[in-house]
């Protein structure tokens, strides 16, 4: 078995112009792209195979980043279930014109989701937990796990609800004379 510590990847990469927004400082998107793509290594490799995004977690930027800093991207899985996987980012920066202290730009919580060759729902190996921080990790990825899942089970029921209460209402497809 695997602990989430095996499973860590830590990549750098040094920001460019074409990064920038109109502002000169990197583009939202592209700090989104590289936890995407961080965490998305960390998915490939513990699933043994191709692991898709089913959910990115609401992330907060902290502090802008500038053309010329180092980004770095630190991801490890926080927790397993049958063929969904929660692996947390840490964004970080290197400041291209002083030696400083690491600065923290943002972190993140993705779910990646397994899949065979045919598109399906494909089950993951379990997670072994040696540390007291891997097992909090574990027990506060499952209560995020929760509030997604029960989140998205009220948006479908008020949805189901919204249709019925809607159908046959004058102006709505379905409804008229
Ligand atoms: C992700 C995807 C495969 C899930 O399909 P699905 O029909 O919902 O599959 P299931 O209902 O069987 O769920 C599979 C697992 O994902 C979990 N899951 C699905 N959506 C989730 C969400 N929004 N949040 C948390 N977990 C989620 C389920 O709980 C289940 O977990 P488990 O197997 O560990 O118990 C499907 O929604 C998909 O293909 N989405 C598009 C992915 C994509 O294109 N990403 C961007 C490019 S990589």
């Amino acid at each position: 078995m695997t602990t989430p510590s095996e499973t860590r990847v830590n990549l750098s990469q040094i920001m460019s112009t074409t990064e920038a927004n109109l502002l000169g400082n990197i583009h939202g998107g592209v700090l989104m792209k590289a936890v995407d793509s961080t965490a998305g290594v960390v998915a490939n490799r513990y699933a043994g195979g191709p692991a898709v995004t089913a959910a990115l977690d609401e992330m907060t930027f902290l502090t802008p980043v500038r053309v010329g800093d180092i980004l770095h991207t630190s991801a490890q899985l926080n927790w397993a279930g049958r063929s969904s996987m929660e692996v947390g980012v840490r964004v970080e920066v290197d400041r291209w014109d002083a030696i400083t202290e690491r600065t923290h730009v943002a972190s993140a919580y993705l779910v990646f989701v397994a899949l065979d060759e045919q598109g399906r729902t494909k089950p993951v190996p379990g997670l072994d937990l040696e540390t007291a921080e891997e097992r909090r990790r574990f027990r506060e990825a499952q209560i995020r796990r929760e509030h997604r899942l029960s989140r998205r089970a009220a948006i479908e029921a008020s949805r189901e609800v919204g249709a019925v209460g809607t159908a046959g209402a004058p102006g709505t497809a379905g409804g008229g004379a």
